[in-house]
């Protein structure tokens, strides 16, 4: 089965041809991110109007990629939430649009589903169950999965999502969005040990988060050093250094408990925040510690992108799930 993916859900316009028998056939994307880095953050309703414009210029772009026409596709898949309304609804109507003229099964797929199945484009792909650890701009979430649909949450964030917090802190440093790429560049030149951010809620038991006193202590530290004039490059990079250990230290002891209280021994991570390399390297070495192997996405699959879209559309489309054509799903707020 050849299946379109759509993803529009936010700031990325994502792309993809996912074939059940030989993989991922193309793969193409838009990235939004300097239209909006002028604003601070995601305009939703440039975004959505970025997105009409670029879709289907994209679809047109993987079909060739892949060798094939609209017709030879099988079914289509497209996020139908959470995200901005706006933006899901231009990869929904096309979706169901384009299923309805070519009489093709289209699915609407959850964006976190998305994520969580990214691993599963790569060589070696984990098999069922595994822990999950979703962290993106939005979520902030410790899943156990037995397999695609069989969730159960272990913890999550009862405030900021981790990619949040990296964005918060990244407009103190004065860094432009979006904010994770940028702290964990400028964190390359921090002095280790200079200061000591908390690990928020891991003093007690359970497998929530909270970022948000991250962020309040970021700017509080920021603001002691500016008003004792000591706030220089090198300032700003320390306080980058303790912020990302900060969080990645949380992330890193709350995924050691995960696997003690399941008893499983694989660990996938996906989201923009996954593309860390503080928090591979953290997690890697913890989890050799456990004998436990830990799965994530190549770099460009971490972010959003049409080729989650796809795989974990075609695994449903192929179990028999689909829309009923012409009820488009945009589902902002989607548990
Ligand atoms: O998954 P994603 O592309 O979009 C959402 O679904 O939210 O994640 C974007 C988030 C942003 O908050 C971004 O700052 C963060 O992922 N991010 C990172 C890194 N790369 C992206 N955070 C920390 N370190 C990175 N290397
Ligand atoms: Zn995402």
């Amino acid at each position: 089965m050849r299946v379109l993916g759509i993803e529009t859900s936010c700031d990325e316009t994502g792309v993809a041809i996912y074939d059940t028998d030989r993989g991922l056939l193309a793969d193409a994307l838009f990235s939004q991110i300097a239209m909006h880095a002028e604003y601070g953050g995601v305009v939703p309703e440039l975004a959505s109007r970025d997105h009409t414009r670029r879709l289907l210029p994209l679809i047109q772009q993987v079909l060739d990629e892949a060798d094939m026409t609209r017709g030879e596709l099988d079914a289509i898949a497209y996020t139908a939430g959470p995200g901005l309304v706006g933006a899901l609804m231009v990869g929904a109507s096309t979706a169901h649009g384009m299923a309805r003229a070519l009489d093709i099964p289209v699915l609407g797929v959850h964006h976190m589903e998305g994520h969580l199945m990214a691993p599963m484009l790569e060589a070696a792909p984990p098999a069922f169950p595994f822990v999950a650890l979703l962290v993106s701009g939005g979520h902030t979430q410790l899943v156990e999965v037995q397999g695609q649909g069989q969730y159960r949450l272990l913890g999550e964030s009862v405030d900021d999502a981790a990619g949040e917090a990296f964005d918060k802190a990244a407009k103190m440093l004065g860094l432009a969005y979006p904010g994770g790429p940028q702290v964990a560049r400028l964190a390359e030149t921090g002095n280790p040990g200079r200061f000591r951010f908390p690990r928020p809620m891991t003093d007690r038991p359970g497998l929530d988060f909270s970022f948000s006193g991250l962020k309040t202590h970021t700017l509080t530290t920021l603001r002691q050093l500016d008003a004792a004039g000591e706030l220089d490059d090198q300032a700003r990079a320390d306080v980058a250094l303790a912020f990302e250990e900060a969080v990645v230290d949380t992330l890193v002891i709350k995924c050691r408990r995960a696997l003690d209280d399941t008893g499983l021994k694989r660990l996938v991570m996906a989201g923009g925040v996954s593309a860390n390399a503080r928090l591979r390297e953290r997690l890697g070495h913890e989890a050799e510690k456990r004998s436990a192997q830990v799965y994530y996405p190549r770099g460009r699959f971490c972010t959003d992108n049409g080729a989650m879209i796809a795989l974990a559309g075609a695994r449903r489309l192929l179990a028999g799930e689909r829309d009923e054509i012409g009820l488009m799903k945009a589902v902002p707020r989607w548990p």
